[in-house]
């Protein structure tokens, strides 16, 4: 069946298997590697990408099902001179990573979630990142990360 949607601002379509899934169709088809697979099964968030405006899981949503849809990815976030969206650059300036697997998630996430609470509290930070899972930060940066990369979207 054929998929048409857009993806960073570009309009895509290609002949996919109904099973395919959002992630698959992404790094598969479109060689956009950004966004990870770390459990396939809606647990870990490192598939996070936006969907119309929305943080979603990847790895939980056809192709099909996007079809006709505006979705961003870790790739889309940054205007193409270089210049990291807010969120990013809070992330390395806190350093918000250590192996990075988690990161493009995190960062699809955290914006939704400044986007949504843009004053949130810590404890406000970590409920609503509780879908994205790190192995190797212990959260703290990540908190610090997401307040300083809200402050730097003008929350
Ligand atoms: S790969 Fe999608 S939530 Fe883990
Ligand atoms: S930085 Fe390694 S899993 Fe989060």
């Amino acid at each position: 069946m054929n998929v048409s949607m857009t993806v960073n601002g570009r309009s895509v379509t290609a002949d996919v298997d109904p099973p395919t899934l959002l992630t698959d169709f992404l790094r598969d088809h479109l060689g956009l590697t950004g966004t990870h697979v770390g459990c396939d099964t809606g647990q870990c968030g490192a598939c996070t990408v936006h969907l119309d405006g929305r943080a979603v899981k990847a790895c939980s949503v056809l192709a099909a099902q996007a079809e006709s849809a505006d979705v961003v990815t870790i790739e889309g976030l940054s205007d193409g001179d270089g210049e990291l969206h807010p969120m990013q650059a809070a992330f390395r300036q806190e350093h918000g990573l250590q192996c990075g697997f988690c990161t493009p998630g995190m960062v699809m996430a955290a914006i939704d979630l400044v986007k949504t609470y843009p004053n949130a509290s810590d404890a406000t930070i970590r409920e609503n990142l509780e879908g994205n899972i790190c192995r190797c930060t212990g959260y703290e940066n990540i908190v610090r990360a997401v307040k300083s990369g809200a402050a730097g979207m003008g929350g």
